[in-house]
């Protein structure tokens, strides 16, 4: 169980919660997230956020059961949290280019500030794509060296990759195929996928998707793939 710092709404539908938590988090992580006892039956996956010692926060979309209710809980509530789980992005030394779709955008601001405490020579460049309302960009413009924002628009058409960069991107399967098919052969992409989950340990196979080298769990094997691992002919 952990403690709710805050749980903010930003814009309708969109809500911040921080919670007590200590431990190693890696970006691109995630929880498994529940606050109610049978229904719905399963825990909610939501990525890491933001992490400093002693406060995990987590940025979440209201679409249903499970999230409205998250949405409801107050400062001083317990809510259950497992994890982290999941592989998380990976460390890169190189330039970093990174990609974000709407609440896709989650996960990536650990990751942009864990690449900048890391790489404080490291360029590192940012879409965000929105479809009416942004948020957090904010956050986004305070550590990148780049923000590049479209808002009703299609963040890809504006994408573009320099040598040497390192993709990164989390966001609607559509927008993670167009940055995987667009993106020089050159540059590494690593694309962070979505799938229903019900352990988020691999013990369910509730979460398995195709990849070049057979089914994998998208809650161990992933969430973060190589983009020739899950976008290929
Ligand atoms: C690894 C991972 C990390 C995630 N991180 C975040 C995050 O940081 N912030 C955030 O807002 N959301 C995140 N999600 C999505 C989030 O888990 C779902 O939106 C949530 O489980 C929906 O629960 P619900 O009970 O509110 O809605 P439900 O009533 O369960 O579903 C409402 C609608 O959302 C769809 N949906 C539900 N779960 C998923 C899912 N896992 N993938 C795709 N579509 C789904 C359903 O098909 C349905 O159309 C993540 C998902 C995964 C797999
Ligand atoms: S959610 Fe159970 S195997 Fe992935």
């Amino acid at each position: 169980m952990a403690i709710i710092q805050s749980n903010d709404c930003l814009i309708p539908l969109i809500y911040k919660m921080s919670v007590d938590f200590t431990g190693a988090v890696l970006p691109g992580q995630f929880f498994m997230l529940r606050a109610w006892d049978k229904d719905p039956l399963l825990s909610r996956p939501i990525s890491v956020h933001d992490y400093e010692t002693g406060q995990l926060t987590f940025l979440y979309q209201v679409v249903g059961k499970g999230t409205e209710i998250l949405s409801r809980l107050k400062p001083g509530d317990n809510v259950e949290i497992q994890g982290p789980y999941g592989n998380g992005f990976p460390e890169v030394s190189e330039d970093l280019c990174v990609v974000g779709g709407g609440i896709g955008v989650a996960p990536l601001h650990y990751l942009v500030k864990k690449y900048k405490e890391k790489n404080p020579q490291g360029t590192c460049r940012v879409y965000l794509g929105f479809r009416e309302n942004s948020y957090g960009v904010e956050a986004f413009e305070s550590m990148a060296d780049e923000v590049i924002l479209d808002i009703g628009g299609i963040i890809t058409n504006r994408l573009k990759v320099n040598p040497g960069e390192v993709v990164m991107t989390c966001g609607p399967e559509m927008l993670m195929a167009a940055v995987a098919n667009m993106v020089p052969p050159e540059n590494k992409v690593y694309v962070s996928m979505e799938a229903h989950m019900a352990c988020g340990i691999g013990a369910c196979l509730g979460c398995t998707c195709e990849t070049k080298s057979g089914n994998k769990k998208v809650c161990k094997d992933g969430p973060v793939f190589l983009r020739e691992e899950v976008f290929y002919e």
